[in-house]
């Protein structure tokens, strides 16, 4: 990766570190594997994988993402604080193309955190961007904060970055506040102006809290970035970052006006978009660009009839391009194990023979219940296939729930736990509820619900509801997912693995463990 390369942007991922680090997106070690797959075989150039001091576990998965990595630069994310650097560079150290990223907040806010003098942060940027360079060749500085920080003391800390051996300088809008013209008008004068802008790629890391993270990361590559920083679905902090999926296609769509490339296989988009949903617990809005149920969804007849006659009526993209399926091959109980390994290969997913013979057996389950098995159904069927590679403790064996208008809902329950049949009979204010008590009742814990949510994956009555369960115990987070025609089977099952997903990361953690995760802003 050469500064000349001056058509080609660089696509930075940080789903794994921003994009994870916001309020209940935690991931589990297998999922964040997985991801940093994913990302990889898309085409993705940097993976931010994590911010090894923050924990035992990111620092596990950063070091293992950096063994597995295949083209993608790894990345990790350090303090300007040496203890924290040298962390950092031991995880990412096994990549074949490693990078270390460090920050400091330069604003005046920002500043007043360590309580620093503009020289005494400026001291500590030469000192901590000198340490990593020593330690590796590829080093990345971000200002945090960029944009609310004095232009020349911006100036001023880019040039002392650049000169103790930074190879990219972001320029992060860390709280949303720039606009498309001043995003390109700050990397047009840093390059402009700060001495040795020339020898470095210039990246831009948006956030969202006005709504303008993709329009600013676009307009700041008009203005010279080479460096486009994202995450997958707009992941992240807050209002999230910029979506991966919004600036590729948008330079790949209007390439006639934006003539810069990226290495992205947009067909895999899709597919990724979906795992990061169901593995973060962040569903993605209906009407989201590009990834959206209903991006590519045509209701009116008027719609309806001009995409008939030419899909380019209503359409500027072509689902194809985003990996969306053009033609729905229609699944049902006839179909055999050959076809649904197809179906799964068109769709994306490669499962082990044992993968796939339990998802076969859901998919018959399904389809004798169901008339038509959609592309949907299917994935919701895989991902609640997809355990952590863990036996699971807690296992429903049967579900009977009785409610009616007027009266409490009761619900009838068998467990097996650790091996042991359980049951229970409890009532509540609804057939959830009363589900819910009775799991707790066999299985007493003090894990706080913080999200329950019902979306219906395809059309009908007897559409399969996915149902996503997000649940906190003594600073751990853990998400459980599952899908069914019935609704209060598929919440009881998605609150047991998300109580399984618990009693796995309480024994990961063992006692006294840090399984409470720092956050970047605790710089000191
Ligand atoms: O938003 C931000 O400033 C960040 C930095 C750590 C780059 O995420
Ligand atoms: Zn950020």
């Amino acid at each position: 990766m050469t500064p000349t390369d001056k058509d080609r942007v660089w696509i930075f991922d940080t789903t794994l570190r921003d994009g994870e680090q916001s309020p209940g997106a935690t991931m589990t070690h297998a999922e964040k594997l997985e991801i940093a797959e994913l990302l990889d075989d898309m085409g993705v150039d940097i993976i931010e994988a994590g911010f090894p001091i923050a924990s035992e576990g990111d620092f596990r998965a950063v070091s293992e993402i950096a063994k597995r990595s295949k083209q993608a630069v790894i990345c990790g994310l350090a303090r300007a604080q040496l203890p924290d650097i040298d962390r950092c560079w031991d995880a990412v150290r096994h990549a074949e193309r490693p990078r270390i990223h460090t920050f400091i907040g330069t604003s005046p806010l920002h500043r007043a955190i360590p309580n620093l003098t503009q020289d005494e942060m400026a001291d500590r940027i030469h000192e901590t961007v000198t340490h990593a360079r020593n330690l590796c060749d590829n080093v990345q500085w971000s200002p945090m904060d960029a944009t609310r920080t004095e232009w020349d003391y911006l100036a001023r800390v880019v040039e002392i970055a650049i000169k103790a051996g930074a190879t990219t300088i972001n320029i992060p809008d860390t709280v949303g506040y720039t606009a498309p013209r001043e995003s390109a008008d700050l990397i047009r004068r840093l390059i402009a102006d700060v001495p040795g802008a020339d020898e470095v790629i210039f990246a831009t890391h948006c956030h969202n809290d006005l709504g303008m993270a993709t329009a600013n990361a676009l307009a700041a590559v008009e203005g010279g970035a080479r460096q486009i920083e994202c995450t997958i679905n707009g992941l992240g902090e807050r209002a999230g970052n910029t979506a991966l999926e919004e600036v590729v296609m948008a330079l790949k769509t209007r390439s006639d006006i934006m003539p810069y490339e990226t290495g992205i296989d947009t067909k895999k988009i899709m597919h990724i978009s979906r795992r990061v949903a169901t593995v973060s617990g962040f569903p993605v809005q209906y009407n989201k660009a590009i990834v959206g149920k209903n991006a590519f969804a045509h209701e009116s007849g008027i719609h309806q009839d001009g995409m008939l006659k030419n899909a380019e009526t209503f359409e500027i993209m072509r689902p194809e391009d985003v990996g969306l399926a053009a033609t729905n091959l229609v699944m049902g109980k006839h179909s055999g194990r050959a076809a649904l390994r197809d179906k799964l290969r068109q769709l994306g997913v490669e499962l082990g023979d044992n993968q796939l013979k339990d998802v076969f057996v859901r998919f018959k389950d399904l389809a004798d219940r169901k008339k038509e098995v959609y592309d949907e159904d299917i994935l919701a069927l895989v991902t609640a296939t997809a355990a952590d590679g863990q036996q699971d403790r807690l296992v429903i064996v049967n579900l009977s729930v009785q409610c009616g208008t007027g009266g409490p809902a009761t619900a009838e329950l068998e467990m097996e736990i650790d091996g042991r049949e359980v049951s229970a009979t409890c009532q509540g204010d609804g057939p959830v509820d009363a589900t819910f008590k009775a799991v707790r009742e066999l299985h007493p814990n003090t894990a706080r619900l913080q999200l329950y949510q019902v979306n219906a994956v395809t059309e009908g009555t007897d559409a399969q509801a996915t149902v996503s369960v997000r649940l906190e115990e003594d600073g751990m987070i853990a998400t459980g997912q599952s899908a069914d025609t019935d609704t209060v089977v598929a919440s009881a099952k998605a609150y047991v693995n998300a109580l399984n997903r618990l009693l796995v990361r309480r024994d990961k953690a063992g006692p006294g463990s840090d399984a409470k995760e720092i956050s970047y802003k605790d710089v000191s």
